[in-house]
């Protein structure tokens, strides 16, 4: 569709009736959960230099997984297993590898102004080490993605490690897991070597670096429970030795930028951590939830932006675990002092990727025989009935979270300067595709004005916000079946189309907005959709009884029609 098309749809307040008569026929509102002052929409924008960005990683977009002298991922290797769900993997994926130009237009057309994606390290250093060569093509294609964005007035926000390591490194060092206690290890100089090439190659262009997307997903899925690449399986340990490796390979890049390129470049560096807000259960669960939190972001949080060490508290529970078990030493490995000072303070910015919220129940302290991580928190997670859930098992629609979480940071960490580098909402793989994707706008409406009140209600140093994703992609190890896209790919297309769903209208909208202004007609369209949005009614709310909206609902049904069948033909 063109942006000439999309543009006057939205403008024309058609739309706003076309949405509202959508909503009001598939949303049957089940009521609950709604509260009146914490759910109100504020009105307002965010900071003049709010960055707005959209996200991708390179294996779930690029494909092109041999291409020239690309080396294997561990990705590769376990999508080649055959592990995903219906034997997916991310071969072509979207195909960004050579189609990256309209992915840049797909941006521009949004009005975009920063895109964040990642470099995938085994095609530029195909074994992963420099000293065995570099993978010329995969260095052209990544500085020609980066000048198509520059070009376009797009700036770049570069993630290092987007989880797919080198094969080689898994295999020749065991990848994160060596030798995780002492202060020879190779990971961690190899990994500074990779980010030391990308500053000196891309760092001219690249102003914002992110060291490790999810540091959390490697350690527990990748070498804990092991169902994600690298498919380690060490329950009790590996996922405590893999993220002492990636704090100190963090800490490592980090002070290469400082020491060899800050004054040059003059860019940023920092990190990113999952978190699910952990909403305590009763209020005896309150200490629980803190600890889960301090278990998931925390582990990483702590060190690098307090004070170079682990949270105290994951500290004492692990020391109480190593009693119990009798162990000499914590599962928990300790940092040295030097360590400590040098892996303090390494964050220019906090990136959080955030998604959802759980409910936590102490479940403290009852001895394990086969400890693991997740029984090690001491606490049990679920989720309110009247929480909508989204394609994801995991994704249940929280939308106050965010702001509770922001909130936290704050305070914890000494009120750094906050970037959210993902927020998102899936739908399934159906047919017809889900292009009217009301409730993805209904997901960043509700998230988006949360994070707003954060900034400008609680004073949180919110700087920025990233919609996962750009694409429908690959989803790990849901594969294709899972679609997070504010566009559609169709996977089944060799020449994998992208089509803009209604959710990439929206978040145009609300770009150009800079939030939600009074007066203004995206605003008033917000409005309308508010209620429903939120599973409830303005009557139920507030005990209005007006007929007004009924009617031009009634009114727009003429109009609506022929415009959603139009839009979903050119869509
Ligand atoms: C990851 C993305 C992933 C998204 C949705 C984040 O954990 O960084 O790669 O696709 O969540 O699951």
């Amino acid at each position: 569709m063109s942006a000439t098309a999309s543009d006057s749809i939205m403008e024309t307040g058609t739309f706003v009736n076309c949405f509202l008569l959508v909503i009001s026929l598939v949303i049957i509102p089940v009521n609950g959960g709604y509260d009146k002052e914490r759910d109100a929409l504020l009105k307002g924008t965010f900071p003049q230099d709010f960055i707005w960005s959209s996200a991708t990683a390179a294996y779930q977009i690029e494909g092109a997984w041999n291409v020239s002298d690309k080396g294997p991922s561990v990705w590769d290797t376990l999508a080649h297993q055959g592990r995903v769900y219906n034997q997916d993997t991310g071969d072509v994926a979207c195909d960004s590898y050579h189609k990256y130009p309209e992915d840049v237009a797909l941006m521009k057309q949004m009005g975009l102004k920063y895109y964040r994606f990642s470099i995938s390290w085994p095609r530029i250093f195909p074994t992963g080490e420099q000293q065995d060569g570099v993978n010329q093509d995969g260095v052209r294609y990544y500085n020609a993605l980066i000048n198509e964005l520059i070009a376009n007035d797009i700036q770049p926000m570069v993630t290092l490690f987007h989880w797919d390591l080198p094969q080689v490194l898994q295999d020749r060092y065991g990848g994160f897991l060596n030798n995780h206690t002492t202060n020879t290890t190779v990971i961690h100089d190899l990994f500074g070597d990779y980010a030391r090439f990308c500053y000196q190659n891309f760092g001219d262009r690249v102003k914002y670096w992110i060291t490790f997307n999810e540091p959390w997903i490697t350690s527990w899925l990748g070498y804990g429970v092991g169902n994600f690449a690298p498919q380690h399986n060490e329950p009790a340990e590996g996922q405590y030795k893999a993220a002492h490796n990636i704090i100190l390979s963090h800490a490592k890049a980090y002070h290469i930028y400082d020491d060899e390129f800050r004054a040059a470049q003059n860019g940023q560096v920092g990190i990113t951590l999952n978190c699910d807000w952990g909403t305590p259960k009763t209020p005896a669960d309150a200490d629980a939830a803190i600890r889960y939190i301090q278990f998931s972001m925390g582990w990483f949080a702590h060190p690098i932006f307090k004070n170079g060490d682990y949270p105290e508290v994951m500290k004492t529970t692990m020391t109480r675990k190593a009693q119990e078990e009798g162990r000499t030493t914590s599962r928990l490995p300790e940092f040295t002092p030097e360590q400590k000072a040098y892996i303090s303070g390494t964050g220019d910015f906090f990136g959080l990727n955030h998604y959802t919220t759980v409910e936590v129940t102490d479940a403290c302290c009852t001895p394990i025989e086969n400890p693991n991580y997740d029984t090690d928190k001491d606490v049990g997670t679920g989720h309110a009935p009247d929480w909508p859930r989204a394609a994801s098992s995991w994704l249940y629609v929280v939308p106050w979270g965010i702001r509770n979480l922001l909130g936290f940071i704050k305070e914890e960490y000494g009120d750094p300067e906050i970037y959210v580098t993902e927020n998102g909402r899936s739908d399934h793989d159906q047919d017809p595709a889900i292009m009217m994707d009301m409730e993805r706008i209904c997901y960043y409406m509700m998230y988006t004005n949360e994070v707003m009140k954060a900034s400008n209600m609680d004073n949180v140093k919110v700087k920025a916000y990233t919609a996962w994703s750009l694409l429908d992609n690959f989803e790990w190890l849901s594969g294709y079946s899972e679609r997070f896209g504010l566009h559609y790919v169709d996977f089944n297309d060799p020449t994998r189309t992208r089509y803009p769903k209604a959710s990439s209208v929206f978040f145009k909208q609300l770009v150009r907005n800079n939030g939600y202004p009074e007066g203004s007609e995206f605003t008033k369209y917000v409005e309308n959709m508010w209620y429903f949005c939120h599973n409830t009614t303005e009557a139920e709310v507030n005990g209005y009884t007006g007929g007004a909206s009924q009617i031009s609902s009634l009114f727009s049904l003429f109009l609506a029609i022929p415009m959603m069948i139009a839009y979903s033909l050119i869509a």
